[in-house]
C-alpha cells in the first residue's frame, strides 16, 4: 500500500505526466511520427551527426549497441507536412541483472525546430508504444533536468560501460516496481 504522501505524489506526476502528453502533441502539430524504416537510415545517421559532437559513436553506449539489432517497432522518425525529417528516436535492448532493459537514445531534433515540443513528443509517443508492447523498463544516458519530466530518475547500482557519469545514468519503470533490486553493469543482449 502506498502511504498518502507517496499516493499524492504519484497522482500529480500522473497529472504532469498528462498534461506534459497534451502540450508535446499540441506544440508539435503538423508533425508526424512513424517507424523508423531502412530508407530512413542514412537520413537519420545525418541528423544525428549533426546534432551530437564528433565522434558520437566512440560514446561507451555504443559498445552495447554494436552488432545487436535495434527495437525496431519503436524506433520513430518525425516528418513535418513537406517531408522534411524533424526528429528521431532509437532503441536498442540491453541487460541488467539478467532482465531485459530499453537502451533509449539517441534521441535528436533538429537544431532549427528545437524547442517546439518534437523532443517531447517522440519521447512520450515512443514510451506510450513500449509500455503497450509490454516493455517494463528503460534506461538511458543524459541530463536529468531534461529527462525527469518524463519520469526518469537517477538509477542507483546500475553502471554503464566506463567512462560515464553516474549522475547521467537514468531509469523509467513502465510497470510499477519494474527497477526493484535491478543492480549491476549494464551488458550487451543479443536480442534483436
Ligand atoms: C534534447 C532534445 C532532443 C530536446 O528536443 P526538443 O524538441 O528541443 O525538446 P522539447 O521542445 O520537447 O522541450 C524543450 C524543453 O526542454 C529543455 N531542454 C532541452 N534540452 C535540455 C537539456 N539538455 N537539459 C535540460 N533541459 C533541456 C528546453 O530548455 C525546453 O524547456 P522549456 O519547455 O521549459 O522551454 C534536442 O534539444 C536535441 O536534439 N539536442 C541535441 C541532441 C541531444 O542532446 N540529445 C539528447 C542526448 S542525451
Amino acid at each position: 500500500m502506498l502511504g498518502r504522501r507517496a499516493a499524492k505524489g504519484k497522482l500529480a506526476h500522473g497529472l504532469i505526466l498528462r498534461l506534459g502528453r497534451r502540450k508535446a502533441k499540441e506544440r508539435a502539430a503538423q508533425v508526424y511520427l512513424r517507424e523508423e524504416t531502412e530508407a530512413d537510415q542514412r537520413e537519420v545517421e545525418a541528423l544525428y551527426d549533426l546534432c551530437f559532437a564528433p565522434g558520437r559513436e566512440a560514446l561507451s553506449s555504443y559498445r552495447l549497441r554494436e552488432g545487436v539489432g535495434r527495437v525496431r517497432e519503436l524506433c520513430l522518425v518525425a516528418h513535418d507536412d513537406l517531408g522534411i525529417l524533424g526528429g528521431a528516436i532509437r532503441f536498442w535492448p540491453v541487460t541488467v541483472a539478467g532482465q531485459t532493459v530499453l537502451l533509449l537514445g539517441p534521441i535528436a531534433v533538429h537544431p532549427t525546430r528545437q524547442g517546439e515540443g518534437l523532443g517531447g513528443y517522440l519521447m512520450i509517443d515512443s514510451l506510450d508504444r513500449a509500455r503497450a508492447k509490454g516493455w517494463e523498463r528503460v534506461l538511458l544516458v543524459g541530463d536529468a533536468p531534461y529527462y525527469q519530466r518524463f519520469g526518469f530518475r537517477k538509477l542507483n547500482g546500475v553502471q554503464m560501460p566506463p567512462p560515464t557519469n553516474p549522475d547521467r545514468v537514468l531509469g523509467l519503470a513502465l510497470k510499477d516496481g519494474a527497477w526493484t533490486g535491478i543492480h549491476g553493469p549494464v551488458q550487451r543482449t543479443d536480442r534483436g
